[in-house]
């Protein structure tokens, strides 16, 4: 048995009838109260045509709920929501209406379409692009080409979508939730290191392994990089990992990975091992 396999099962006896309580934002778009609206518009009818400069707009350690609402349009920028600009609701108007979109690569630090520094986000019905490589089959370099990074505490996405080929949903440090998300990729594409938890409810998971071309046809769903005891996870309850070319469920970042998927249906490219040792091989 893999040293990941024993600290998936290891978990499941500690937490395992707690594992679906576990502390992640309970934001929600519905119940969130916000304060003040702005409206985000390319053709520009509504209060800035960009979203960075929506963002730009909110003051510095706001501390009450504003909503931006993103009209449909594919937004071609790169976003950061710093750190001192939190409580910020990003609304788009449905996954494949309104995106933002921008193509970049090569490091985690500065190449992602959209970067989450801020402690308490919420976002719903957006979805997140980075189009380096994206949808073009044949051979590929690997490189990171993420369409977030999130190193926030406190963020949770509702009927968000996040593409990419490798890298695409960094979850790199704090508590996040996920629910009803489209996530698409073909390396890793759900990664980070930090994270207390990321929890993701019936999210629909979309290997495009098979644009990876001839000879490296293997794609990774999760590449968790939890480095010490009981600090951090991924829990997927729900939803589905499906696509086409095989997949692994993940492999393991650092010595203590952990992922759970519960309930949760597997297409027929899933490779049945589940997991794949990596860097840890020999310790299984
Ligand atoms: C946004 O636009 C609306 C409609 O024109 C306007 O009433 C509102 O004051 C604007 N808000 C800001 C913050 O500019
Ligand atoms: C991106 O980050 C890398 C690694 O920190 C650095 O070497 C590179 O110069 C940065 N590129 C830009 C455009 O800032």
């Amino acid at each position: 048995m893999s040293i990941f396999r024993f600290t998936l099962l290891s978990f499941f006896l500690t937490y395992g009838v707690s594992y679906a309580h576990i502390d992640v934002p309970n934001f929600h778009p519905k119940s969130t109260p916000v304060v003040q609206s702005v409206t985000v518009d390319q053709s520009g009818s509504g209060n800035f045509t960009t979203v960075q400069a929506a963002i730009n707009w909110v003051p510095a350690k706001n501390n009450q709920w504003v909503q931006i609402h993103v009209k449909p349009g594919s937004y071609k920028e790169k976003v950061t929501i710093p750190q001192d600009k939190q409580f910020i609701f990003l609304e788009g108007e449905g996954q494949g209406a309104t995106s933002i979109e921008w193509n970049d690569y090569g490091h985690s630090e500065n190449s992602s379409t959209f970067t989450l520094y801020a402690d308490n986000f919420l976002a719903s019905h957006i979805t997140f692009k980075n189009t380096h490589d994206l949808g073009i089959s044949g051979p590929h370099k690997f490189d990171v080409a993420p369409a977030i990074m999130i190193w926030g505490d406190k963020a949770a996405f509702y009927d968000c979508g996040f593409m990419s080929l490798q890298d695409t949903l960094g979850d790199w440090k704090g508590r996040h939730f996920f629910q009803s998300c489209y996530i698409e990729g073909s390396v890793d594409f759900i990664w980070g290191r930090r994270c207390v938890s990321a929890d993701g409810q019936g999210c629909k998971i979309t290997s495009t392994a098979a644009n990876l071309g001839p000879g490296r046809v293997i794609g990774f769903v999760t590449a968790q990089g939890r480095d010490e005891p009981h600090t951090s996870a991924f829990v997927f309850k729900g939803g589905s990992v499906d696509g086409q070319g095989l997949t692994y469920l993940g492999r393991a970042y650092k010595e203590y990975s952990t992922v759970i998927f519960s309930q949760t249906y597997f297409g027929s490219d899933i490779v049945p091992l589940g997991w794949d040792a990596w860097h840890d091989r020999g310790h299984e």
